[in-house]
């Protein structure tokens, strides 16, 4: 059979039109847009910057970030997922903003890229961050990776952190207790991290938690509960029902009472449980766009949501 230029050239558009449609409705749930590298290490920068002491102030108020895209989806190795932008100013920015505050990391008051690569609209990057860990008197470093995606607008649609040698951090701050107290034994150094928590949590329950979003019948039975009945944690259950966890979503109660309150309470609200294995938290489908550039790999990409 023989074709004319003519009628190719007609058909050409609509096969391209399929080709693009397809891929559109399968790879990304945001219009993509490909920045240039330059523009995605601003991007990167932006956020960094913002993520400081006390500019990271500025993101907890107001309506609407600057920051993150409002269906934003993010996931932190150590703890769980997080939907959307007012969760997540409130557990980005919120959880790192008062050097006051009993914490386990303080603020973030400077930062190194030291590892950077970016393409399309996607930047991977790791970061060591100096917090000043104000509860326990040190600077310490902290490192972590990231991958950010941004929307077209330069907000971040999806990001995927993981806390490199959080294991380590948690261990050094519990030996550096150790030292302070004189502990002779290691789960010394253990209580005494627990006591500083719970009290803190249990202050803050008797602040912002009452009516309806009461969670303990006293203090004493918060402390109780918090220093004997739940276990301490380890090194990646902040997302899971321990101490360690309700100490991370102690901080964003104050924002809002009747969503947080749950999470320090007993029942850990949805976010301080153990809802997931090992396996599930591995193998989990949680990401609605793909993190690989371009559209590639979208066969084999086992985070996608189905
Ligand atoms: C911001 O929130 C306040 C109170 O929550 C509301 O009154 C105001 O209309 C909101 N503004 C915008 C621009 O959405
Ligand atoms: C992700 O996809 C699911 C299923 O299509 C949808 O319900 C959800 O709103 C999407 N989330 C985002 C952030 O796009
Ligand atoms: C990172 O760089 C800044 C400025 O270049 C510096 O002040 C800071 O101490 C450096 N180190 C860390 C670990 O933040
Ligand atoms: C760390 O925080 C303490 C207590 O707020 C403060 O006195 C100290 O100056 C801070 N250190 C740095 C390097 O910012
Ligand atoms: C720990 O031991 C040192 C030196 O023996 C002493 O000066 C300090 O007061 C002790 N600290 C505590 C908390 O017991």
């Amino acid at each position: 059979m023989h074709f004319h230029s003519g009628q190719l050239g007609f058909l050409l558009p609509i096969i391209s039109a399929c080709l693009f449609a397809s891929v559109e409705s399968k790879s990304s749930e945001h219009p993509r847009s490909a920045f240039t590298f330059d523009q995605l290490w601003k991007l990167e920068k932006g956020f960094w910057d913002s993520f400081l002491y006390p500019a990271n102030l500025k993101q907890t108020q107001g309506n609407a970030s600057t920051i993150f895209a409002s269906d934003v989806q993010g996931r932190v190795d150590i703890t769980r997922t997080f939907d959307g932008d007012e969760l997540n100013r409130e557990y980005i920015f919120g959880l790192f903003a008062d050097p006051e505050h009993v914490s386990l990391v303080g603020v973030p008051i400077a930062y190194n890229i030291t590892q950077f690569t970016a393409n399309d609209n996607i930047a991977s990057a790791t970061t060591v961050v100096t917090f000043n860990a104000t509860s326990f008197g040190v600077l310490i470093p902290v490192t972590i990776d990231t991958w950010i995606e941004f929307n077209a607008d330069g907000k971040i649609a999806q990001y995927d952190a993981t806390f490199r040698w959080f294991e380590y951090l948690l261990d050094f701050l519990v030996e550096g207790v150790a030292t302070k107290i004189n502990a002779t034994e290691p789960d010394q150094a253990v209580a005494y991290v627990a006591d500083l928590l719970a009290t803190a949590i249990c202050d803050t329950h008797e602040q912002h938690c009452t009516g309806s979003n009461q969670q303990y019948t006293d203090t004493a039975s918060c402390y109780d509960f918090l220093t004997k009945t739940v276990r301490f944690g380890k090194a990646h259950e902040l997302g899971r029902n321990t101490l360690l966890c309700r100490e991370v979503h102690e901080h964003m109660v104050q924002y809002r009472p009747d969503v947080h309150c749950s999470h320090i309470g007993p029942g850990g609200g949805g976010y301080c449980v153990d809802d997931m294995d090992y396996m599930q938290t591995v193998l989990q489908r949680y990401f609605n766009d793909s993190w690989i550039p371009f559209g590639y790999g979208t066969d084999q990409n086992i985070w996608l949501a189905d």
